[in-house]
């Protein structure tokens, strides 16, 4: 659906890499032309009345995202990106949270951006980070997390939804085990945040983090979420302008309340002034008909995928429009060209989630990540090319 929003089908293209980042409507580029060419002033800075403008177009996007996800508006920091969010929950708050020897509950099925800063965590400070099994189907149980739980657990740190299982996870009941045993939850909504409706409140994760590009936005921005009592025990990570009420010569420095304590220096405006026209797109569309549209297709597509010869399916019994699959005997990368030749684009690879071939069996696969854009037709037209007799010869 919205596909006339969209220029980039004016190219005859097939786009299944939406959660590598996902194809940007019109508006995004009209709105941020707009600022571009005809008030392009600096944000928080003026007494202009370009200045004021961009300054209320600026805070009514952190207004409409944090509607978006049930926040308060306090509560919705602009990153560059869902890894430098999670960076920065992990360095501004955990480093000093956390002690010796405290533990932090992972899965091998989570993005490098919510490893790596645990790790550089655990060399910098001795905590332990342990991973909750994967049950068959790659997905976390509660049983699971349960299991995992020690007198020493502090924190779990999930994607809602991962990048290449594509499980929607019960956030809202693990963060609910997780309180009742005193520990924090800090979600990764990267993957889902731009597919279905998300309440901060509800779920009651204590931090979340998400990228505006993977949802129609911007590239270069990113959403820091945490529950204001924890964002007001933040250390500075970058300091600088904007960010700061007054310094003295002596040292003496009092910075501004959350969130422009995380907004140093002159922030992306054009991106978050496009990423606001964004958020009111996708709720013009609304978050429920664009769920109900990527199941629809999911389904769809498991169901004709099914009729490929040789193919695999990692994912069968996942719940969003992420597909990993491979066909036996081609590697993942060679099948993503030759589905190029036929302009259709998928990713291959590990996908960032680079210890999840102990659990998957397998390093590289091909992922299709489908959006609300998306049609029947695309896939059908995929699985007749893979279902090419020649395909294997193509390849080689
Ligand atoms: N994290 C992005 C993906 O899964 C880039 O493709």
């Amino acid at each position: 659906m919205n596909r006339e929003d969209f220029l980039m089908y004016q190219d005859d293209l097939i786009y299944l890499d939406s959660g590598a980042t996902t194809l940007k409507p019109k508006v995004l580029a009209d709105t941020i032309s707009e600022y571009y060419n005809h008030y392009s002033a600096n944000a928080h800075r003026g007494d202009y009345d370009i200045s004021l403008k961009v300054d209320a177009l600026y805070e009514k996007t952190r207004y409409l995202v944090s509607n978006f996800i049930n926040a308060n508006v306090n509560e919705v920091a602009f990153t560059n990106n869902a890894t430098d969010s999670l960076s920065k929950i992990v360095w501004g708050f955990f480093e000093d949270y956390l002690e010796e020897g405290d533990e932090v509950l992972l899965t091998k099925a989570e993005h490098a951006s919510n490893i790596l800063p645990w790790f550089e965590l655990a060399k910098r400070k001795g905590i332990v980070v342990k991973y909750i099994p994967l049950n068959e189907d790659l997905k976390v149980t509660l049983e699971n997390v349960q299991n995992s739980i020690t007198p020493r657990t502090q924190v779990i740190s999930l994607a809602h939804v991962t990048n290449v299982v594509g499980d929607i996870r019960p956030i809202k009941e693990i963060t609910e085990l997780a309180h009742h045993n005193n520990i924090l939850v800090v979600c990764d909504g990267a993957q889902s945040v731009p597919h279905q409706k998300i309440d901060v409140k509800d779920l009651d994760v204590d931090f979340m983090a998400f990228s505006a590009h993977k949802m129609c936005g911007p590239t270069g921005l990113g959403v820091l979420y945490g529950k204001e009592k924890y964002l007001k025990q933040f250390r500075p990570l970058i300091v600088g302008g904007g960010m700061n009420s007054s310094f003295e010569f002596d040292g003496t420095v009092v910075y501004h309340e959350i969130p422009q304590f995380f907004e140093a220096g002159t922030p992306n405006i054009a991106a978050v002034i496009g990423f606001g026209a964004v958020i009111e797109y996708l709720e013009n569309i609304g978050m429920e008909r664009i769920l109900k549209m990527e199941q629809e297709l999911r389904a769809y597509a498991i169901q004709r995928l099914k009729e490929v010869p040789d193919i695999i399916l990692y994912n069968e019994h996942s719940e969003s429009g992420i597909v990993t699959f491979n066909i036996r005997d081609i590697f993942a990368q060679d099948l993503a060209i030759y589905l190029n030749k036929y302009r259709i684009c998928v990713r291959a690879g590990n996908h960032c989630a680079k210890i999840l071939k102990d659990d998957l069996g397998i390093k590289n696969t091909c992922r299709m990540s489908l959006y609300f854009y998306n049609t029947k037709e695309e896939i059908d037209t995929l699985v007749e090319v893979l279902k090419n007799p020649k395909m294997k010869e193509e390849i080689i």
